[in-house]
Formats: structure tokens, sequence, C-alpha cells
């Protein structure tokens, strides 16, 4: 405990910071909450215009397969560490979910539609389908996934599906597997870049796949006495807060 007191105790300056930080955030974001989810919105239609810069194209997939990590982690985080920003930003998945989709769409929509990348990938591929390299229908694969999770994100398909909503939904973690695989592996499909990259998908997945574990029961007794011990803290922390 004594070890507990002087790292997590709202008496350390950077604790208090910390907390200070995240109510600031927490605030702002209970308080423009529609706000932010008409801007994300927005932002996220604009991102189509994208398609009018096929130059950017790889830049779009990068941000798109970041903000997919985003979303991924949030649930499991906000399972293990309780954190009132993290349960907020649960609520934001939907427009965070549907720019992702949109990313994706002017990413993937413009390298098909790219002469040269058509001609070098896609126009082999429609003679022998199997020539295409692993990594390319991956992410095909990965889009094709997306547009039912992007067609249903709205409170009329969650009325219509009924409990079949969360059955599609479940397609996001076949979907986050080969954007993963796609952005990891190389463009040769042999040597040792492709070991690497499989080590590298399995790291990252593996890893998500531990915190969904650790989000159902968390069995790392340290990580859960740190977690009571931080509330704990943050509580004292509030309470002072109120009273001054
Ligand atoms: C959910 C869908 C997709 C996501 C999130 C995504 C994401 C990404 C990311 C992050 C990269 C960069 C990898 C690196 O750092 O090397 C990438 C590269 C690439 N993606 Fe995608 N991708 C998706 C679908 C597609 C589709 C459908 C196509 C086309 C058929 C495609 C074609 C490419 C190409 C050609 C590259 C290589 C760019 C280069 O090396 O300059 N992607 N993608």
């Amino acid at each position: 405990m004594a070890f507990f007191d002087n790292i997590f105790s709202a008496q350390n300056p950077a604790m208090r910071l910390g907390f200070k930080m995240h109510d600031g955030v927490s605030d702002f974001v209970a308080r423009y909450l529609k706000q932010l989810k008409f801007g994300l919105l927005v932002l996220a239609h604009a991102s189509l215009l994208g398609l009018f810069f096929p130059q950017f194209a790889r830049d779009f997939g990068e941000v798109g397969r970041n903000l997919l990590l985003v979303i991924m982690l949030v649930s499991p985080l906000s399972k293990i560490f309780r954190m009132r920003i993290l349960y907020q930003m649960m609520s934001l998945r939907r427009e965070l979910g549907i720019w992702f989709a949109y990313l994706a769409i002017v990413h993937g929509v413009g390298y098909i539609l790219d002469p040269e990348w058509f001609s070098v990938f896609i126009a082999p591929f429609v003679s022998d389908p199997l020539s295409i390299m692993p990594r390319y229908i991956f992410g095909i694969i990965a889009l094709i996934l997306t547009l039912p999770l992007l067609i249903t994100s709205n409170n009329l398909s969650l009325r219509l599906l009924k409990g079949n909503w969360k059955r599609v939904h479940w397609l996001t973690y076949p979907m986050f597997a080969f954007v993963l695989a796609h952005s990891f592996l190389p463009d040769s499909s042999k040597g040792m870049g492709v070991l690497f990259a499989w080590i590298q998908f399995g790291i990252v997945f593996g890893g998500y796949v531990f915190l969904k574990m650790l989000a159902k029961n968390n069995f790392l007794t340290p990580l859960r006495e740190v977690n009571e011990y931080v509330g704990q803290q943050y509580r004292e922390y509030q309470s002072k807060k109120q009273i001054s």
C-alpha cells in the first residue's frame, strides 16, 4: 500500500493534475455531447470529399485504421478502468464508426478507381483470381464487411433488426482482423517480411483479445488493486473539491 500511496495517492500533484484533466475533458464532453456527435457526423460526411483526392488514398486508410483501433479499444478499456471519459467515448462509437467506414470507402474506392493501380492489381485478378496478393484480398473483404455495419448504424435499423442487430454488428470482429492483416502484410507474399507482419498482427489482435478477456473478468490482481485504489483516491479528490 505504501507503494500505491507514493504513486497513486490524490496527494501526488501528478495524480491531481490527471484527475483535473480527466474532469475537464469529461465535463466538456458531457456539456457538448450533442454538438460533438453532430460535429463528428459532419466530419465523417465531409471525408467523402476525399474521393476527389485519390493521391491521399493511403492517408485515408491509415487514419481509418487508427480510428478503428480507438473504437475497438474503448469498450474493453472502459470496462477495465471504469473511467467516466471512457464511458462517454462509448456513446460516440456510432459516429466514430460511421467516420471510420467513410474513410475506408474513400481509401478502398480511391485505389480501385485509380487506373494505374487497377491495371497492376485488379485487371490481372479478373483473369486469374488467385494471382491477387492476400494483402489486397483482406482489404477488399474488410471493406465488404464494413458496408452492412455502416448501413445499420442508425436507430431505424436497430428497431427493425431487434436482436439480429447485435448479430450483424458481430461482423466488426472479423472486419477488424482483416483490416489489421491488410495493413500489416507487405506486398510480397514470401520471405521474412511476411513472417514479421504476421507476428505484428498476432501481437495487436492477440493484445485486443487479451483486453476483451480482462474486461470480462479482471483476473490480474495487481491491476485490480491499482484500479480500486485509484478509484478510491478519485472519490476522495472529488469530495474535497466539493467542500472547497
Ligand atoms: C476497411 C478497409 C480498409 C482499411 C481500414 C485499409 C487500411 C489501410 C492501411 C492502414 C494501409 C497502410 C498500410 C501501411 O502502412 O503500409 C493500407 C494500404 C493499402 N491499401 Fe488499404 N485498407 C482498406 C481496404 C482497402 C481496399 C478495399 C483496397 C483496394 C482494393 C486497399 C488498397 C490498399 C493499397 C493499394 C495499399 C498500399 C498503399 C501503399 O503501399 O502505398 N485497401 N490500407
